[in-house]
């Protein structure tokens, strides 16, 4: 399968567009602390954990780290029983020493709170805080994350050494930032914390009538008479149960990071930022909920198994990928980073390919290119014991580099080259995908088609759109839309009111708006919308979902975007209003199906609504694609690359930053619409080559 990159007009760079332009943080543009020269704009990082080593060996990582242009360490989280080896007793000495020695070579560290790795002494002490498996079974000491995000002593914990740590190292001033915790998963089904969720649902919804009434509890004898009665649900529960479970997870999660910061922040300066590291479309939790508190957006972006050009789920893995960019970038709606990526191999595939020679610069780029700040590799070396022994590093089990070394060094050189042209910018996209996190569980929970995945959905409309366009936010529909040409809603399946609002109001401005299957078929509890999809946006479509239907196989869909097939699932349309457009038919196939409304578009004022009922092939999306960029003036950010080619854009204020890889095998040239700086290798130019993972690093003045 190939990269398609669609031909398309140029684009000049002066596009005028409506959103600010990326402004660094407050803590990061803070003058840096008196003798301490302020970190380059774009780091590159690795996480490194002294407390394995004994400190003779800190000098030799550190030089080599500095050999590498690495300019940032993550230490500390994990590191509980080291800084607190007993109750009460704290050694922070060791890291103190790691975090001058770094910066002493110009390596700034972030500070991880190490609580997913609570001691043995703690647990044993206090067995309440450990968490609760579905089946009632007590975590146990042994591997990380055994703590229950919700215990109140767990959290006196970890607000306690959250705060003696931000005591010591608040003023530090190699210290750049925290981050919480790691890789938020794991919650617990003990009574207490079920207690908890009750509460919850009482602030909620106020009255257990008002909670009976909006889950429809009558139905199967679900009736409430008490909140002690409520249960924890994660299967094949009421709807509304079920969303409310994964609210209550999602605020857990916010206020347990919460107690965290709040430690930290009495104590540090407000130039260090808080973070913590998610995990691209994981739906463990509402990561929109969850970021609102945190100062930068990071994710861990791991490949596992296969290549960036290699097939995932039916698409490509760089659109996973690219999405997943795009979807951290959202949560903030500014620059992110990349906590973690992989340097080389992961341990936890089934088959723990490397990547190829060139893959992981080139990976590096493209995060990069969606607005990542710093690029961190996990890890420098692997403990000599541990669970992840087999996993891909920076140094070996000798202590000395790996040949992937001399990849990730070549990265943090380009990284302190370009660093000056990509401070201060960032991308900025006409077209919007919408995403929620309890649309996406709404559709997980009942597929009603084993195969339907909502993530694959979202993405079927991704990649056609990202070949157009060559940039993509993804945001959630209550954020602001007025900057977007044209905002697509693949599986907008539950809809709140306020969303419903803004979209409305997005297209009586003048918006596009397309909407994609199981639309606006759901309120905010999960329930049934009292009118057709798409419920409250019914009016304005001028039509609705008259019927949908779970397919066996693939349907005939025929029309401007020409003859093409419905997968999965079809959707009829019927049209209300006179006004509307039919832009495609079912043909033959169950009948009811035959020749009835596949996709339909009105235009309301200067704006336009657009509903498509069918999941269709990748050639059917394409043409989607086209027409729904071409009708809502969307222009290409770059211009015509080659397939394989991916171009990514950053805008600053006075220049913008194209960065050009080519992820397929074979060599390729692309013509430049206009004469540009070669930030990596000097000098101005008009074509580039570039090999198989050949990376180009441009920049154009605005005129
Ligand atoms: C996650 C964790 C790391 C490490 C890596 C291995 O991202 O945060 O601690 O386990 O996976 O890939």
């Amino acid at each position: 399968m190939k990269i398609v990159r669609v031909l398309a007009p140029l684009l000049s760079t002066t596009l005028p567009f409506a959103a600010a332009i990326y402004i660094p943080a407050a803590f990061a543009q803070a003058p840096a602390p008196k003798n301490v020269p302020a970190p380059p704009p774009i780091l590159l990082g690795t996480s490194w954990y002294p407390e394995w080593w004994p400190e003779s060996r800190w000098p030799i990582d550190l030089d080599l780290m500095q050999k590498a242009h690495i300019h940032m360490v993550r230490m500390g989280e994990f590191a509980w029983s080291s800084m607190e080896p007993s109750e009460g007793h704290y050694d922070f000495d060791w890291l103190e020493k790691a975090i001058d020695e770094a910066g002493a070579r110009g390596i700034y560290t972030v500070l991880g709170t190490p609580t997913a790795g609570p001691p043995a002494w703690l647990t044993q002490k206090y067995p309440e805080t450990l968490r609760t498996h579905k089946d009632g079974r007590k975590a146990r000491h042994g591997n990380r994350q055994q703590f229950n995000w919700d215990n109140p002593k767990y959290r006196a914990l970890a607000h306690d050494i959250a705060s003696r740590m931000a005591q010591r190292f608040g003023h530090n001033p190699y210290v750049i930032g925290w981050q919480i915790d790691n890789e938020y998963a794991k919650v617990s089904y003990d009574a207490a914390t079920q207690a908890d969720f009750q509460q919850w649902l009482k602030n909620r919804y106020g009255t257990l009538d008002n909670l009976n009434t909006r889950w429809t509890t009558a139905y199967w004898s679900q009736t409430y008479s008490n909140w002690n009665q409520v249960p924890i649900e994660t299967g094949y529960g009421n709807p509304g149960l079920l969303l409310s479970w994964k609210r209550f997870v999602s605020d857990t999660w916010r206020s347990y990071q919460k107690n965290q910061m709040d430690a930290i922040r009495q104590y540090a300066d407000p130039r260090q930022f808080i973070t913590t590291n998610m995990m691209g479309w994981f739906g463990g939790y509402d990561h929109y909920v969850v970021a609102k508190d945190l100062d930068i957006a990071s994710w861990d972006d791991y490949i596992g198994q296969g290549h960036l050009d290699a097939a995932h789920k039916g698409y490509l893995k760089i659109y996973w990928n690219d999405s997943e960019d795009d979807l951290t970038r959202g949560f903030k709606r500014k620059n992110f980073w990349v906590m973690e990526t992989q340097p080389g191999h992961v341990n936890w595939s089934e088959v723990n390919n490397d990547l190829n020679k060139g893959e992981v610069r080139a990976m590096a780029w493209l995060n990069i290119g969606h607005g990542a700040e710093t690029i961190s590799y996990w890890q420098w070396r692997s403990a000599l014991n541990g669970q992840e022994e087999y996993h891909g590093t920076l140094v070996g089990a000798d202590g000395k580099p790996v040949p992937l070394y001399t990849e990730v060094a070549q990265v943090g050189r380009e990284l302190e080259k370009a660093g000056p042209a990509l401070a201060g910018t960032t991308p900025k996209s006409q077209v919007a995908i919408l995403h929620t996190y309890p649309s996406f569980w709404a559709i997980d929970w009942q597929k009603h088609n084993k195969n339907y995945d909502p993530i694959v959905e979202l993405l079927s409309y991704y990649a056609p759109l990202r070949n157009i366009a060559q940039s993509i936010d993804i945001v959630q529909p209550t954020a602001p839309l007025d900057q977007y040409k044209l905002v697509v809603a693949p599986g907008l399946n539950v809809l709140s009111d306020a969303a419903a609002k803004n979209l409305i109001a997005y297209v009586r401005n003048g918006g596009h708006l397309v909407l994609g299957q199981r639309s606006g078929m759901k309120n905010s509890d999960n329930g049934l919308q009292t009118q057709l999809q798409p419920g409250p946006l019914t009016d304005l479509l001028g039509g609705r979902v008259a019927a949908y239907y779970a397919l066996e196989n693939p349907v005939p869909v025929e029309g401007q975007w020409g003859n093409n097939t419905s997968q999965l699932w079809a959707e009829m349309l019927s049209v209300d209003k006179p006004d509307v457009t039919v832009l495609e038919r079912f043909g033959k196939s169950n009948g009811w199906l035959d020749g009835q409304p596949a996709a339909i578009t009105r235009k309301v004022g200067k704006g336009r609504i657009t509903y498509i009922g069918a999941w269709m092939d990748d050639a059917g999306m394409e043409k989607a694609a086209a027409w729904m960029t071409s009708i809502s003036h969307v222009k290409p950010a770059f211009g015509p690359v080659p397939n394989g080619v991916e171009v990514d854009s950053r805008y600053g204020k006075d220049h913008t930053i194209f960065i050009l890889v080519n992820v397929s095998k074979a060599s390729q040239t692309i013509a430049l619409p206009a004469k540009m700086q070669d930030v990596l290798n000097g000098g101005t130019t008009q074509s580039v080559t570039l090999p198989n993972y050949g990376v180009a690093v441009l920049s154009e003045s605005k005129k």
